[in-house]
């Protein structure tokens, strides 16, 4: 019991090492950088699922791998915004680290917004997918950017 406490202590000494290693140590311009990466990895991802429902490319068979990762990066998409990571040349909106909790929500919402359409997309019927797909896209990727991201230069 006693080594359960220690370690217990000793993870959440970790983590707040962590997190604070990451705001005082690490260059906003890198943070950010690996953000836009992961945002691209996002988009490259999601896109390529739009042209296997299209049929316009062979790749049924890659259906699963970009679904596969387009969960795994959507889930960690709320650890890309670590404070200190406003500063720069960045296009996410003060609004992130000024109303976390509505920016927390809203990686949820593009979280259970994936879960809908995986699932439509688990019964296989092509053009309920597309619906699925536009809806998924416009209650996570929209949704979050309407309020958080800035329009490109
Ligand atoms: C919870 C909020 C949120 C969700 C969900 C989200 N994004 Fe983003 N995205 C952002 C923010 C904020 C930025 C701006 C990041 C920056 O410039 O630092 C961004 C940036 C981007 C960029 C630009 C990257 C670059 O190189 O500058 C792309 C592309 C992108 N997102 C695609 C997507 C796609 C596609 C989806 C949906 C599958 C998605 N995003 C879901 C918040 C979100």
């Amino acid at each position: 019991m006693k080594n359960i406490i220690s370690l217990f202590i000793g993870l959440s000494l970790t983590t707040a090492v962590n997190l604070h290693a990451q705001a005082e140590e690490y260059e906003p311009e890198d943070l950010i950088e690996y953000r836009q990466e992961v945002m691209g990895a996002i988009k490259g991802h999601n896109k390529a699922v739009k042209a296997i429902l299209e049929g316009k490319v062979p790749y049924d068979g890659h259906l699963d791998m970009h679904m596969a990762s387009l969960e795994a990066l959507l889930g960690r998409a709320g650890e890309l915004f670590p404070e200190g990571s406003d500063f720069g040349e960045t296009n996410a909106k003060d609004a992130v680290w000024d109303n976390p909790d509505k920016f927390k929500q809203s990686v949820e919402k593009a979280q259970n917004a994936f879960a809908s359409f995986q699932s439509v997309l688990a019964k296989g019927d092509n053009s309920a997918s597309l619906d699925a797909y536009k809806k998924f896209g416009k209650a996570s990727c929209g949704d979050c950017h309407k309020s958080f991201k800035k329009k490109d230069d």
